[in-house]
């Protein structure tokens, strides 16, 4: 089969396409025929290499996969040659280990991805596979964060910090579905326009902008109510302080990632004096999952999709992905 695959961590240049062979199904998997698979930031931090994860090389990147059952192993049941299928990326084994397509089993840059039946979900006919590939990494960590975590609600003002993202999309889109107030933030001009025609309630551009700066001056200062009910941040690095300063009193900090480092210097005072809960959210359950297919397959959600490209420009989609140069989600079609 065709494959993106490197056989070792680096930069871009690591990503070879080629043929490899194509995987065989053992006792319990099925091999999925890839149809669409769409990019992840955790894409580009399995390339480089993440501390504290073993990534059995070589490695074909992509969590996200969507298509049709192509083969299954001895002992599978109830799934047929053709059946449209999702994949939940995540199985934990029966010794408790967790395995993810594109993290530390083979992913779905590929034509074929071999997954655990039980990974396996029956996609309606109503939604695509482009906009289902979209769902399990970003939206269902999205919808995970927001609602179970999170417990955003109507009439509350949420802001999104690196709303332009996969992640970032789908809390925006989520946010505004709940009935909240939402202030996206984003790294240009464009892509603040973008969020705005998504249904943003207002924008805000941190090239130029100082989110907390424009946090006081919109709402006033901590002690007189100012700050927004809910922040989200999954960025990170130096933009931890500057959210901590943003949150009301009695408000949350939602997180669910890192993009720009795990280890930020913090300001504690801000914790303590807003009285503030910081909620982490980790991926996503199955109800996470069957609710987004639901929204999508009655028209409720649309998937922010920016472009769809053959696998042959997997390592230019993940160029595009890295270099910021996108809005929403980035798709492969194999
Ligand atoms: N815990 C979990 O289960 C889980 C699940 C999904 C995602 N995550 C994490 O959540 C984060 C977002 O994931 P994603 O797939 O939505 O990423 P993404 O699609 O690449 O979006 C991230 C956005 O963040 C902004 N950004 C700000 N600083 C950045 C930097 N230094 N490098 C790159 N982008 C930066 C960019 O927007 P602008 O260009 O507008 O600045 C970018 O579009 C990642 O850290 C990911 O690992 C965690």
């Amino acid at each position: 089969m065709k494959a993106v695959t490197f056989d070792e961590h680096g930069g871009l240049e690591v990503l070879k396409f080629g043929e490899v062979d194509t995987p065989e199904p053992g006792p319990g998997e099925v091999r999925v025929a890839v149809e669409a698979c769409s990019l992840n930031y955790h894409d580009v931090f399995t390339r480089r290499g993440m501390p504290g994860i073993k990534t059995p090389l070589p490695m074909i990147p992509g969590c996200d996969a969507a298509g049709r059952v192509d083969a299954a192993g001895a002992g599978v049941e109830g799934w047929r040659h053709g059946d449209r299928v999702l994949v939940d990326p995540v199985q934990w084994t029966d010794d408790g280990r967790i395995q993810m397509i594109g993290d530390t089993r083979w992913g779905a840059y590929a034509e074929y991805v071999i997954v655990d039946a039980r990974q396996l979900i029956t996609l309606p006919d109503q939604v695509s596979a482009i906009d289902a590939s979209c769902l399990p990494v970003a939206y269902g960590t999205a919808h995970r964060m927001m609602f179970t975590r999170g417990g955003v609600k109507a009439g509350e003002t949420v802001f999104v910090l690196g709303a332009s993202g996969g992640v970032g999309t789908c809390c925006v889109l989520l946010a505004k579905q709940a009935g909240a107030h939402v202030i996206a933030a984003a790294g240009s001009a464009e892509k603040c326009a973008a969020l705005e025609a998504l249904g943003a309630d207002e924008s805000v551009d941190y090239s130029t902008t100082d989110i907390a700066a424009f946090t006081r001056q919109r709402t006033g200062s901590l002690f007189s109510g100012g700050g927004w009910d809910v922040v989200v941040n999954f960025t990170g690095g130096d933009t931890w302080v500057p959210t901590l300063r943003m949150v009301k009193m009695g408000g949350r900090l939602l997180t669910c990632g890192a993009t720009a480092g795990f280890d930020p210097a913090t300001d504690i005072r801000f914790i303590w004096t807003a009285e503030m809960d910081i909620r982490g959210s980790n991926g996503w359950k199955r109800d996470d999952l069957a609710s987004l297919l639901a929204m999508v397959a009655d028209g409720r959600l649309k998937p922010v999709v920016d472009k769809v490209l053959p696998l042959s420009e997997g390592a230019e989609a993940m160029r595009l992905l890295e270099d910021r140069q996108f809005f929403g989600k980035i798709v492969l079609a194999p």
